[in-house]
């Protein structure tokens, strides 16, 4: 009989607790394994005594389908490689975690997490001759080699949701409403919600924009009668002069972090070049909560049981993804390889600038 470990890493997002219920369900009532749920990523493997428990049927229920964020916990503010001490300096603390999961005595281990985590997680295996699968998370869909992540699709609903909120009143005030959404350095969130909601503009990190065409559009669509308009911002957009206004995300030990710098500026810019009033809402971790959609429900189910059938296979060291309608796997370098951000050629951003859409780079 086996025995697994089942570990969530990075920020949380929609669909991580289907995803875990899906490989519970399939290694334990499926093959017979034991699956033990480790608390906190890797951290929970760094404490004494280490922070894990096996999983029982409770771990079977519909409420997980439901439920967002992820039971296990889970933290982005510890590389192992590179752990930060309270004065400022890191040590590695590899050792440590690679013992905490000896401990444990597993077979395999099954991460869910980001392309970050996916390669400290990776690297660690290699050290500690882990057997590793790993299904792929994240808001931001940036993850290569697979065309969706568990929680893109609740954080673009949450985005969706935000811009059909934001139209009425905008139109009722005769206002620019500037919605700054999460991303990191993709601007799928962003493309795919300015899409669905109906935005006039969408600036996103791959397409380099400009006041001057921003303002444009916006003089445009007044000029043909429409008193509002709907800007829609990627966090990580910087100013036209280059620089980054948004604080640097994620990863943040005992740190508030301030997000809205890049929508602020956008909507301060919109007000003093047209006079327009302008309001800036930043949605933030609204995106990452929440009750996970159906699709989100649906690929972190598919990829629950892919990971565990590839352990029962022995095929180690690969990542399920979803590619042309079907689950995959892939080998987990192909995904960390590189971020897998908007392609400014692509044929959504295609079909925004067909809508209208414009990305302030000209006037659609
Ligand atoms: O990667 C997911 C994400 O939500 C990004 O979109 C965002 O930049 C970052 O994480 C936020 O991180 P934190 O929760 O540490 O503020």
């Amino acid at each position: 009989m086996k025995r697994i470990g089942l570990l969530t890493s990075g920020g949380d997002c929609a669909g991580l607790n289907a995803a875990l219920r899906a490989v519970y369900a399939r290694a334990h009532h499926g093959y017979g394994w034991t699956v033990v749920g480790i608390r906190n990523g890797t951290a929970g493997l760094m404490e004494r005594p280490v922070q894990a428990e096996e999983l029982d049927d409770r771990a079977l229920s519909s409420d997980l389908l439901r439920l967002g964020g992820t039971i296990l916990g889970t933290t982005n503010k510890g590389n192992p490689f590179k752990f930060p001490m309270e004065d400022g300096s890191f040590v590695d603390r590899s050792n440590e975690v690679i013992e905490g999961y000896r401990k444990l005595n597993l077979d395999a281990l099954i991460m869910i997490g980001g392309d970050g985590s996916m390669a400290i997680i990776r690297k660690l295996a290699k050290q500690g001759n882990i057997p590793l699968v790993a299904i792929p998370k994240t808001i931001d869909n940036d993850i290569g080699a697979t065309e969706t992540s568990i929680g893109f699709e609740t954080a673009v609903q949450a985005a969706t949701s935000a811009l059909d909120h934001l139209q009425p009143t905008a139109a009722s005030h005769s206002r620019v409403m500037v919605l700054e959404l999460m991303g990191r350095d993709a601007g799928h969130i962003a493309l795919w919600a300015g899409i669905a909601g109906g935005a006039d503009v969408i600036l996103i990190p791959e397409i380099p924009y400009k006041l001057s065409a921003v303002c444009e559009k916006l003089e445009q669509l007044k000029k043909r009668g429409r008193n509002f308009a709907l800007v829609v911002v990627a966090e990580s957009v910087k100013t036209e002069t280059g620089e980054a206004v948004t604080a640097v995300h994620g990863g943040g030990a005992g740190a508030t972090r301030t997000y809205g710098g890049i929508g602020q500026y956008i909507g301060e810019e919109i007000a003093r070049l047209t006079g327009a009033e302008t309001r800036v809402t930043v949605l933030g971790h609204v995106q990452r909560g929440g009750t996970p959609e159906p699709g989100d429900r649906v690929i972190a189910s598919a990829f629950g049981v892919h990971a565990v059938d590839l352990i029962a296979e022995k095929r180690y060291d690969r990542m399920v993804g979803w590619n042309n309608r079907r689950v995959v796997d892939v080998p987990i370098e192909d995904a960390i390889r590189a971020a897998q951000t908007v392609d400014p050629q692509g044929e959504l951003v295609t079909a925004a600038r067909g809508l209208g859409i414009s990305f302030g780079d000209s006037i659609a």
